[in-house]
């Protein structure tokens, strides 16, 4: 059983202008000890499915209109909200780009650290190998230590207004992972960091999914991260997932247009190596999708067939278009 098991998700969201058909069919699936990258452009859905799976995202204005999501077994769309709050920040960790979210202004970042490591600890006795708050602290010293924070032991009394912007960033992470979480969901978590800092988070990341058997769902603008942190990847379009794999093999031998589109334009000089330029033509209007492929008007293969929506097939490296390059299999 997959520790994550998004199946056939389909999210339509509210505003002025009317409902917005966003999520349109997602299905993945995460094992523990894997690290999937999501990326596609701005405004594909990569955050709201992040969202999903931490239950996160308002009803209404959102409307899950079919699918599921099964953590470990259990579908958490059906499960009541204070059994869901009981997984978030203990066995599905999150980190979202915008540190406010999980950071209690009110408390000290040592004390929240430690509850965590101590919820963490009654849930996975070995945690702080039976030690009690004194354990928790040493704890939380070494997770701050580990994502780069000087003067850690002292730090545990700031309150999170007492860091600067990536800082904060830094302790939400360490937040995120001294819970131990079987899940964790980490939405661009290292885009605000400069480039030596998020390589040794991405660094912990993947010792942490090795060490605790964790899964990880990553999802970033960022090629180059794909590249180098995550074993698989799946790669979004206006709402759908339209390749996916491991990475080696997607990113080596890109079957789908868009995804063969997407590596095309990385940048090669003069920007940051792996990150996405713009490709010609806009992501559809999700209120009014055009029928069938949702890459249509962009995509130079189209044909009739692509009026009606290609489903995601094939065993493990997976393409959801009517005429995807197979050229290399
Ligand atoms: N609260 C909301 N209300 C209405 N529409 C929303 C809401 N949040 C997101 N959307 C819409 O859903 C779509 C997907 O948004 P999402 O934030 O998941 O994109 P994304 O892939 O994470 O983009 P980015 O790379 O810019 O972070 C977009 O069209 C967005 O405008
Ligand atoms: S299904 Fe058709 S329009 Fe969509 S990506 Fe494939 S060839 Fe292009
Ligand atoms: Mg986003």
């Amino acid at each position: 059983m997959a520790l994550l098991d998004i199946r056939d998700l389909h999210l339509a969201m509210r505003s002025f202008d009317g409902e917005a058909h966003v999520l349109n069919g997602i299905s993945l699936s995460v094992e523990r000890r894997q690290v999937w990258g999501l990326v596609g452009e701005t405004g594909c859905g990569k955050s709201l499915t992040g969202l999903s799976v931490s239950r996160l995202v308002p009803t209404p204005p959102g409307r899950y209109m079919r699918g599921e999501i099964r953590f470990d077994g259990r579908d958490l769309l059906a499960m009541p909200e204070r059994q869901v709050a009981a997984l978030r920040g203990t066995r599905i960790g999150m980190i979202f780009q915008d540190p406010t979210t999980n950071l209690n202004p009110a408390f000290r970042i040592g004390t929240q650290l430690v509850d965590v490591a101590l919820a963490a600890a009654r849930r996975k006795p070995g945690v702080l190998a039976g030690g009690g708050r004194r354990a928790a602290e040493r704890l939380a010293v070494q997770m701050l230590e580990k994502v780069g924070i000087a003067n850690a032991a002292e730090r545990l009394q700031d309150y999170p207004h007492q860091f600067s912007g990536g800082m904060r960033q830094r302790v939400l992470i360490a937040m995120a992972l001294v819970g131990q979480p079987d899940l964790l969901i980490a939405d661009e978590p290292t885009t605000a960091l400069d480039v030596s800092v998020q390589a040794q988070i991405l660094r912990l990341i993947r010792s942490m999914v090795d060490e605790f058997d964790m899964g990880v769902l990553m999802i970033t603008h960022n090629l180059g991260v794909v590249a180098q942190s995550c074993t698989h990847v799946a790669v979004m379009y206006a709402g759908n997932i339209v390749e996916s794999g491991p990475v080696r093999d997607v990113l080596m031998h890109p079957r789908h247009p868009y995804t063969q589109a997407l590596l095309a334009a990385i940048p090669t000089r003069g920007t940051a190596r792996g990150a996405l330029r713009g490709l010609a033509g806009a992501v559809p209007n999700l209120i009014a999708p055009p029928p069938g492929c949702r890459f249509a008007a962009r995509c130079g293969r189209v044909s009739a067939a692509c009026t009606v929506l290609p489903p995601l097939t094939g065993a493990l490296h997976r393409t959801a278009c009517h005429h995807a390059d197979h050229a290399d299999a």
